[in-house]
């Protein structure tokens, strides 16, 4: 297939990789940095356009991958959607409700498909582990405990650079930014949330906005309850991803936050619990990880299915982010807000 890139960092270029290793070609990109825009044209070999230029590329694509930061992304949106073209949008899909609605009329407006990189979602032992849950085998959820705490942006306030993520005028945080995948793989289980409560902080004094630790605990619409704890400025990387039912446990266990490597189960019929291990990694192979979201996006549009993160699990997912930063602002409880069929 043929793809156009709008944002050409870090993310881009697995996503550029991703589109190569399925058979298909980078047709061009567009950035606002020169340095990422040189870097890219030199490991694809594309042409890179100005902004001007961008809708000449988008209708040659088959579909284009934004991952510009969250808050600057509504023009393009725009630009891909009405000429009909398929969008691969990086979560977080904004920061605001504000602009998660905006891009909502847009893609009610052009019938626009969207779907939400939630990568891991996409994920080999993931998969396995949401395969033996939905068999009830475990039966109803009962508590969802998810730690997940490693180095990571701002750790020790050391690897700052200049990335968005700790701009002043872009950083969203982590509750924002990284929990949105954590939203995502507990609903996929367990379904959504009714109350949040969550306690969030950050290490960088000058960035407020940047929270890289947050402390969360919801209670689902099933009456289950479940927690989430995140940090990007932990020593030690580990990671533990368990939904615990009336029947059974599953956990999913590694060595960083999104590492992947080994899923226990244990019911009560069983006399011993059961290990399978994966090589299911993010900080050694990135590049699989997009690779598996872009598979599945590729086959949805080849049989026209759904896509099985669309843009109402990105918007699902900042509202759960920002009703969770409030309730940390207010110091309350706070109830799901109700914005309506997203
Ligand atoms: N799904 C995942 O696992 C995953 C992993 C990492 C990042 N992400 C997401 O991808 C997005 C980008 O993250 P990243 O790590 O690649 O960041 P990055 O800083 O490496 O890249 C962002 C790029 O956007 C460009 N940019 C900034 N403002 C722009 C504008 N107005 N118009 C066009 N380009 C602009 C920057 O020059 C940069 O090249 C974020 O939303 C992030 O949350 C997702």
């Amino acid at each position: 297939m043929k793809v156009f890139m709008i944002g050409a960092g870090d993310i881009a270029r697995h996503h550029g990789r991703a589109v190569v290793r399925l058979g298909g070609e980078v047709i061009g990109v567009y950035d606002v940095s020169e340095k990422n825009l040189e870097i890219y044209r030199s490991e694809f070999g594309c042409l890179s356009c100005t902004y001007e230029e961008i809708e000449d590329y988008v209708v040659q694509a088959d579909y284009v991958v934004i991952s510009t930061p969250p808050t600057k992304r509504l023009d393009y949106v725009e630009m891909v959607l009405k000429h009909h073209v398929a969008c691969y949008m990086e979560k977080p899909v904004a920061c605001t409700m504000e602009d998660a609605m905006k891009i909502k009329a847009m893609a009610d407006k052009f019938d626009g498909k969207i779907m939400v990189g939630f990568a891991h979602y996409y994920r080999p032992a993931y998969r396995k582990m949401l395969e033996l849950v939905k068999t009830g085998m475990f039966g109803e959820p009962v508590d969802i405990a998810f730690s997940r705490l490693s180095p990571g942006f701002g750790f020790h306030a050391k690897n700052l650079g200049a990335s968005w993520r700790t701009d002043p005028d872009l950083a969203c945080g982590m509750t924002v930014e990284s929990v949105s995948h954590d939203w995502k793989l507990i609903t996929a289980m367990a379904g959504g949330f009714d109350t949040i409560a969550c306690n969030y902080t950050g290490t960088i004094a000058s960035v407020p906005k940047f929270d890289n630790h947050t402390s969360i605990t919801i209670r689902l619409r099933n009456g289950a309850i479940g927690t989430i704890a995140a940090s990007w400025a932990c020593d030690i990387p580990t990671c533990s991803r368990a939904y615990i039912g009336t029947k059974g446990s599953i956990f999913l266990t590694g060595e960083g936050m999104f590492e992947f490597t080994k899923l226990t189960w244990k019911t009560e019929d069983m006399p011993y619990a059961e290990t399978l291990t994966f090589n299911d990694s993010y900080d050694h192979a990135t590049g699989d990880v997009i690779f598996y979201a872009h598979e599945a996006f590729q086959k949805a549009m080849r049989e026209g299915t759904e896509f099985e993160t669309p843009l109402a699990d990105g918007i699902s997912a900042l509202i759960y982010s920002l009703a969770a930063k409030e309730s940390s602002e207010r110091q309350k409880t706070v109830r799901v807000p109700d914005w309506g069929e997203v």
